[in-house]
């Protein structure tokens, strides 16, 4: 069974400056609970019991969130206003934390939880893609496709052709419904993209994908890309994509973010 799960929360948010210089993506609100709040509970949710957490030097803002404010409790305390905290609590889940020093990359970042996933299948979940789904959380989706077939799995969503150029695409087999053998995945491609499935930020990866990143080189813009991981993966062995049910908002996206946030009012799906 899937029990740990790997946030890489380590980068500099460059899409979305100049208010990535001092607030993480991660750390934008949705309603009073930040983008990172809705990612672990999705993880709770999905069964996760450990999370490793990547982060950088201008992350702290994320570990404090997770942590508790002993003169914050006090204060409220002292007016009887406590309820307030518990009235939205912090999922209860372990979290562990671990720096990356240099922002060398998704690769680079998920190098980072190798002792941490002990030789055993891990998730992998991108806090700047959010999913809501009504049904089942997103990576509970792909622990059920993992269990079935008992490889890699790669969550997917269909991806308009003008925006395709900021995934991960694959080319892939059906195999059953919603369900593909990936044949090939290009990242960000610029032209002639192999399909409409957008790799989506939810991952299963068994121990093999360690291997394949220690020996990647980064690329010109000086990252470890763990899409080049995943395709040298595909000559070793059987790697699933899995079309993903659920609302899914690129944070990373302002258009995502401003929707997200009007879709919510819309729906009055209620921001908690
Ligand atoms: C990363 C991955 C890409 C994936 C995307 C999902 O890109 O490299 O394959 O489709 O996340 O959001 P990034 O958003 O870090 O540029």
């Amino acid at each position: 069974m899937i029990k740990k799960a790997i946030i890489p929360a380590g980068g500099y948010g460059t899409r979305n400056l100049p208010v990535t210089k001092v607030i993480p993506k991660e750390m934008f609100p949705v309603g009073s609970k930040p983008v990172i709040h809705y990612i672990v509970e999705e993880l709770k949710e999905s069964g996760i019991e450990d999370i490793l957490m990547v982060v950088s030097s201008h992350k702290n803002l994320i570990v404090d969130y997770f942590d508790s404010s002993l003169a914050l409790e006090a204060f409220l305390a002292s007016r009887h206003k406590l309820h307030l905290l518990s009235e939205h609590p912090i999922p209860d889940i372990r979290i562990h934390y671990v720096r990356q020093p240099y922002a060398k990359g998704l690769g680079d970042a998920i190098s980072f939880g190798k002792q941490f996933s002990g030789g055993e299948p891990f998730a992998v979940v991108l806090p700047d893609d959010l999913i809501f789904s009504a049904k089942q959380p997103a990576l509970g989706q792909l622990i059920e496709a993992y269990t079935k077939y008992q490889c890699s799995v790669i969550g997917l969503k269909e991806t308009k052709t003008e925006e395709l150029h900021h995934y991960g695409v694959i080319k892939g087999k059906p195999v059953e419904k919603g369900l593909y053998r990936i044949q090939d995945i290009v990242e960000k491609p610029k032209q002639n993209p192999p399909s409409h499935f957008a790799a989506a930020g939810r991952y299963i990866f068994t121990p093999g994908i360690f291997e394949k990143l220690e020996t990647l080189e980064a690329d010109a813009g000086g990252e470890v890309q763990l899409t080049d991981a995943i395709k040298a993966s595909l000559r070793a062995c059987d790697v699933y994509g899995k079309l993903l049910e659920g609302d899914r908002y690129d944070i990373g996206l302002q258009k995502d973010y401003l929707k997200l946030i009007t879709d919510m009012l819309k729906t009055e799906k209620n921001p908690q």
